[in-house]
């Protein structure tokens, strides 16, 4: 049906009878002009000619000041785009060091060098400033330089092995991942996967290793393992340890655990260790396969480990009675299972969600919580931002700090630790 309209506004049917919502018109524009500061997402940000903000995104890192010409699209207040080119770069930029950088979309601040916590940090900043403006002074914990991935999720397409290109389910071919410890073994994976010795359908691998380092596992989503000895893969149904000095943790190969190992443990312990969290029981909630149970273990009588994934549930079991630790480990949706006026005054609840945060319902639940104090991970800044203000009218944020626990990409773990309002 043919319909009337004028751009921006409601159309009407040829019959006058229904509107017809405008169609996307998605118009590209090419921009030149300077990167004004850098904004959370890895973003810069520059200003049309009217004022209007542009969030612009480059593959190798955006310096602020730097001037660059970008094919950008408007939404209705603001512009999005992709940086095409540089017509001024810092010279703090440097060559990466990756042959793939620029297409494949695991990592974005390759050309940061040794800049990239700094360029981090004013993302972190921006963010807090503009979303938490009454929260304390925060914390930044720079990666070490050491810092590797010791997870990567690779794609096999029945014809090579790789990651996924950015913005794009095509397969970028690598033969080696400098940002994680596992370059070698994926030669061996693509060799093992042409030879048909190892599943030859197009599919999803992940790669890992525990500790000692040099043991590495290849999964496929269906939980199928194979581990990496000299004279090639070998298949697997035991699990992947992790020692972290004062504890071990098993897990299924596969299942969640923190993608630099050694480096979270002491990054959160650090900071945990600092706010001298510690109480009666721990309500470790998303507890996975015990981490933060096992990592505060001297600091509370008791634990509650509330998690979704029963395979997970059962290794926290294990981990947690392995280190004679008094707990109970309970598979539940957490935001089901938390109850009004959860806990006693000396408890602390542990909140370490998924990426979307928590759900409202149990930001509002949190409300009527007797624990007076919580500590609340979030691996995405803006959920954990937003959740820190839904529960805000029942809980004030003390103390706060980013981690970079996710080195070359702009991505970075948050934590707050909250205190109950007494109230009046
Ligand atoms: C970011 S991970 C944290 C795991 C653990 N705290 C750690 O550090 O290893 C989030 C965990 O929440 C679990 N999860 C996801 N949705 C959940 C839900 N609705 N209820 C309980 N756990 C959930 C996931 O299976 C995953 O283990």
């Amino acid at each position: 049906m043919a319909t009337v309209k004028r751009k921006g506004e409601l159309g009407k049917s040829e019959d006058n009878r229904k509107p017809v919502y405008p169609s996307r018109e998605v118009t590209t524009v090419l921009w030149q002009g300077k990167i004004e500061r850098l904004v959370w997402g890895g973003l810069g940000l520059g200003r049309a000619e009217d004022g209007r903000a542009i969030l612009l995104s480059a593959p190798l890192a955006l310096f602020p000041g730097e001037e660059v010409n970008a094919r950008i699209h408007w939404k209705a207040r603001h512009g999005e785009g992709i940086v095409t080119s540089w017509v001024t770069r810092d010279r703090r930029r440097s060559p990466a060091a990756c042959k793939v950088a620029a297409t494949c979309g695991g990592c974005d601040l390759w050309e940061a060098g040794a800049s990239i916590g700094a360029l981090k940090r004013l993302m972190v900043e921006d963010l807090f400033s503009r979303q938490l403006p009454d929260a304390p002074l925060w914390r930044w914990c720079p990666a070490p330089e050491e810092a590797r991935r010791h997870r990567i999720q690779l794609h096999w397409d029945g014809h090579a092995l790789g990651f996924h290109r950015r913005r794009s389910h095509t397969v970028v071919p690598v033969t080696e991942c400098p940002a994680s410890v596992l370059s070698a073994a994926i030669p061996r994976l693509q060799e093992a996967i042409l030879g048909r010795l190892l599943p030859t359908k197009p599919q999803r691998w992940e790669l890992a290793t525990g500790t000692p380092p040099g043991s590495v596992f290849a999964t496929l989503d269906s939980g199928r393992t194979w581990c990496l000895e000299p004279d090639g893969w070998h298949p697997w149904e035991g699990p992947i340890s992790y020692h972290h000095g004062e504890f071990s943790l098993r897990q299924r190969p596969g299942g969640f655990y923190q993608v630099s190992p050694a480096w979270a443990a002491e990054a959160f312990g650090q900071v945990l260790r600092d706010w001298d969290v510690r109480g009666g029981t721990l309500y470790d909630l998303y507890g996975g396969v015990g981490f933060f149970s096992a990592l505060l273990k001297d600091r509370f009588r008791h634990r509650c480990l509330v998690e979704f994934d029963e395979l997970a549930v059962t290794w926290a079991r294990i981990n947690l009675q392995a280190l004679k630790l008094s707990a109970e480990c309970i598979s539940a949706d957490a935001a089901v299972w938390v109850p009004e006026q959860l806990g006693e005054a000396a408890d602390l609840v542990l909140l370490d969600p998924p990426r979307a945060g928590l759900p409202p319902e149990l930001c509002e639940r949190l409300q009527s919580a007797r624990c007076q104090t919580m500590v609340l991970v979030g691996c995405d800044g803006a959920s954990f931002c937003r959740d820190v203000k839904r529960l805000s009218p029942a809980w004030k944020l003390e103390a706060l700090a980013a981690l970079d626990l996710f080195p070359l990409t702009h991505h970075v773990e948050c934590v707050g630790l909250l205190q109950r309002i007494s109230a009046s």
